[in-house]
């Protein structure tokens, strides 16, 4: 287990939207290379660079043309490896964003893959024997090529799939088994492709769809197998990578296949979409100062997860990412300061979505940018400061328009507000980086009565308190201490400690 992770907080960085330093309206490495003082100062002493790769940008880059060359749009390779040597002069790491389940429809592979003549790469797709076959329970493309077959996609169409297999064959006259020569030839394209970036200076991936790679796997057993061979390719030759799954299943992501750290993703009513942004808009999330909220999902999947993956790995909370609303979509500036305190005191390793951190509003009125549809909301550009295109880029024509609200949050304005999200988020994660205890791998002791809010948790020699309500509360507990920190106030009380209203409370035990 690479030891940095225990201490890294991550930031992510949706390249085409962060930093232009050229002026062509779209954010650029050299961009993010400029900026990396200011990712370090607010705690972030890692990153998560999505997919920076040649595409025909169908998936904003999810759609890869060439794994092995950046996007002109963002620079060059060189450019890149300087991003990796600047990043570890000032003790900062650089995941990249792998993306192995499926190709742009204009890789090379598949353009060679779709033709008539057979040759080495026809077996890296998944085709059907002829076009007359398109059995309905897969995702097909059909008659589109040359070639006498369909073919399966992943996600968008222009996404089809690699083959790394079927694990239940039900097809026999199309499908192949994993340890057929031609899908464990798909495993080691992918592991070429990962150990070219990290001879490079690459820290380690993200991984998308970490869990779509075999088909037919219910289980996902034969797909760990794959992910495991990969984590021994890792552990041998680059023991200080790390691999972050988009899974949000920690025992099979982190103890089946190895992954270092696992997403919570936000899923319809799962504990994470019922802690931040449950129900209509927020309204029934746990952190909704309403009451209408409960922890009841949250306690009843987290708990069980975090306590059978701890000693293999990590659970990632995230502030947001690239294809969820932000959450001041669902919540107001208070409950989001109690969320983020919340997300970056708990075990594992947190991740900071780009501009989360000034509060940044859901774009809802865009019309999609590359394939990101309502996603396209949380893609707009940094809001650095006032000006052009909130200092994001001197262009007339930036990449997504910025948010033209008079009272935009820029970095400018937030930064040296105590009242700002900013701030407590700033200060959390210095807490964060100073007491072990609220560390990665700090112990976790939930306090809580069925399911009700107000909550408290115990990392060690740390207390933290929640009241994320509109009223006081006391959370009934014996333990008693110093204040390390606070938004709102407490009191303590016979029976334990009294809570103001939308408070958090962090205090060391005596
Ligand atoms: C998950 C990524 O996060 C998303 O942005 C992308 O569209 C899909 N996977 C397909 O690669």
């Amino acid at each position: 287990m690479p030891a940095w992770l225990n201490d890294a907080v991550f930031y992510e960085i949706y390249p085409q939207s962060f930093y232009d330093s050229n002026g062509d309206g779209i954010g650029d490495i050299n961009g993010i290379i400029e900026k990396l003082d200011y990712v370090k100062e607010l705690g972030c002493n890692a990153i998560w660079l999505n997919p920076v790769y040649d595409s025909p940008f169908m998936d904003a880059g999810y759609d890869v043309r060439d794994y092995k060359k950046v996007a002109p749009r963002y620079g060059t390779n060189d450019d890149l490896i300087r991003l990796f040597k600047t990043a570890h002069e000032k003790g900062m790491k650089i995941l990249l964003d792998l993306v192995p389940g499926h190709t742009s429809d204009t890789h090379p592979w598949f353009t060679q893959a779709k033709k008539a003549e057979h040759s080495e790469l026809s077996n890296r797709y998944i085709f059907t024997k002829t076009v007359w076959d398109a059995p309905p329970q897969y995702r097909m493309m059909c008659g589109i090529c040359e070639r006498d077959g369909n073919y399966m996609v992943n996600y968008f169409s222009s996404q089809p799939a690699l083959n790394y297999g079927f694990h239940e064959i039900t097809h026999p006259e199309w499908q192949l088994p994993c340890d057929h020569p031609d899908c464990l030839a798909t495993v080691e394209a992918i592991k070429d492709v990962m150990r070219f970036w990290l001879d490079k200076g690459a820290d380690g991936f993200r991984v998308d769809m970490a869990d779509s790679l075999v088909k037919n796997d219910d289980e996902k057993v034969a797909t760990a197998k794959i992910w495991r061979g990969v984590r021994d390719m890792l552990d041998k030759e680059y023991p200080n990578a790390a691999m972050v799954s988009e899974w949000c299943s920690p025992e099979r992501a982190i103890n089946n296949a190895g992954f270092h750290m696992d997403f919570y993703l936000d899923h319809a009513g799962n504990g994470y979409n019922r802690m931040f942004r449950g129900g209509d808009w927020g309204a029934e999330a746990a952190f909704n100062p309403n009451g209408c909220g409960s922890l009841k999902e949250f306690v009843e999947e987290y708990l069980p997860a975090y306590e059978i993956s701890k000693n293999n790995g990590y659970i990632s909370f995230m502030t947001n990412n690239h294809d969820m609303p932000r959450v001041t979509a669902y919540l107001d500036k208070r409950a989001i300061k109690l969320v983020d305190a919340f997300i970056f005191t708990m075990p594992g390793v947190p991740f900071l979505y780009y501009g989360d951190e000034i509060g940044m509003r859901y774009q809802s009125e865009l019309v999609s940018k590359e394939g990101g549809f309502s996603r396209t909301g949380s893609r707009t550009p940094m809001q650095w400061c006032a000006g052009k295109n909130l200092g994001f880029s001197t262009s007339d024509e930036p990449y997504l328009p910025v948010d033209s609200s008079k009272d935009a949050p820029t970095v400018e304005n937030q930064k040296d507000d105590p009242d700002s999200i900013f701030s407590v988020i700033k200060s959390v994660i210095a807490l964060r980086h100073k007491y072990d205890d609220l560390k990665g791998n700090g112990e976790l002791e939930l306090i809580y009565e069925n399911g009700r809010i107000p909550f408290a948790y115990k990392r060690g020699s740390m207390l933290m308190l929640v009241n994320p309500l509109s009223s006081y509360q006391t959370i009934k507990t014996d333990y008693r201490g110093e204040k390390v920190y606070s938004i709102g106030s407490f009191e303590t009380v016979d029976e334990g400690i009294r809570l103001s209203p939308q408070s958090f409370v962090m205090l060391k035990l005596s």
